[in-house]
C-alpha cells in the first residue's frame, strides 16, 4: 500500500468521532453518556428527548399519541437545540427549555407510544443525522448504534437487571419531586422493555459490533472509565496516518 506524500511528522491529531450507546431504560446510559461526553470534550445527543418532546407537544396541541400521522408531522416541524449548562444536557425545542417538562412518567409513557410508529422514527432520523454532522456526539437511546448511526466509531450496549434499573429510575424520580412509586415503576420499566424490544420498526437490541456492557453491579465510574479507554482508542485510529488497527494507536 502506498502512503500519502508528506505526512507531518508527530502523532497524528484524534479525529472527534461519534460515539453510539443504546440499552434499556434505567440502565444508567444517561449519565453514563453524559460524563463521557463531558470527559472528552463532545455534544451529547439524547434521542430520547427527541421522543418525549414530540410526546409533549402532541400533548399539548390535543394530538392523540397512537395517531402516528399527526406525531409524525410534530416531529418533522420539531425544532430542537441541546446545551450543556452546568453540567446538564438541557433541551430547547422552539427556544422554550422544555428539560423538566419531557421527564415527568405521564411524558414517559407518551415517548414509548410515540416512538413505536415508523413515521415518527423516520422523521427523526434526519435530524439525529444533521445533529451529529460534524462528529464528536455521544448519541444515546435504542438504535443509535443499529439504525441511525451504523458506522459509529465506538459503540456500547449498557444494560442490567430490571429490578437494578427500576430502583435506580424510581430514585431519579422521586428525586426531581415525583410522587414515586417502586412497584408502579417496575411496572413500567417492564412495559417499556416490552415495547421498545417488541415493535416492528428499529427495536431495542444490540448491534453486532456493540460492547455490551452489564451495570448491575458496576460503579457509575467504572462503567465511564471502560467507555472511555475505548473511545481513545477509536479517536486515535480514526486519527492515525495508517489504516484501523495501525500500530500508531497506542499512548
Ligand atoms: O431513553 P428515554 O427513556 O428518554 O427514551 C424515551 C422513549 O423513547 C423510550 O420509551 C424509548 C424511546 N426511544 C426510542 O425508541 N429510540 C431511541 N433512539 C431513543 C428513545
Amino acid at each position: 500500500m502506498t502512503s500519502p506524500p508528506g505526512p507531518p511528522s508527530g502523532p497524528a491529531p484524534n479525529t472527534r468521532v461519534v460515539v453510539a450507546i443504546d440499552g434499556p431504560a434505567g440502565a444508567g446510559k444517561s449519565s453514563a453518556a453524559r460524563e463521557l461526553a463531558r470527559r472528552l470534550g463532545y455534544t451529547l445527543l439524547d434521542t430520547g428527548a427527541l421522543y418525549r418532546t414530540v410526546a409533549l407537544f402532541a400533548r399539548r396541541r390535543g394530538v392523540d399519541w397512537d395517531d402516528a400521522t399527526g406525531c409524525a408531522k410534530l416531529a418533522s416541524d420539531l425544532q430542537v437545540e441541546f446545551r450543556l449548562e452546568d453540567g446538564e444536557n438541557r433541551v430547547f425545542a422552539f427556544g422554550e427549555d422544555v428539560s423538566a417538562a419531557i421527564r415527568s412518567a405521564d411524558v414517559s409513557e407518551g415517548s414509548s407510544r410515540v416512538s413505536s410508529h415508523p413515521e415518527v422514527r423516520r422523521a427523526l432520523l434526519d435530524l439525529q443525522r444533521r445533529l451529529a454532522r460534524e462528529g464528536g456526539v455521544v448519541a444515546e437511546g435504542r438504535d443509535v448504534g443499529t439504525v441511525v448511526f451504523p458506522d459509529a466509531a465506538a459503540k456500547f450496549f449498557l444494560t442490567a437487571d430490571p429490578g437494578v434499573r427500576a430502583r435506580r429510575r424510581y430514585e431519579e424520580l422521586a428525586a426531581a419531586g415525583e410522587d414515586a412509586d417502586y412497584h408502579a415503576t417496575f411496572a413500567d420499566i417492564e412495559r417499556r422493555d416490552a415495547r421498545d424490544t417488541g415493535r416492528a420498526e428499529a427495536p431495542l437490541t444490540q448491534a453486532a459490533d456493540a460492547r455490551r456492557i452489564d451495570s448491575t453491579e458496576l460503579g457509575p465510574d467504572e462503567v465511564v472509565e471502560t467507555m472511555l479507554r475505548e473511545v481513545r482508542d477509536r479517536e486515535a485510529r480514526a486519527g492515525g496516518t495508517g489504516p484501523q488497527g495501525s500500530e500508531d494507536a497506542s499512548e
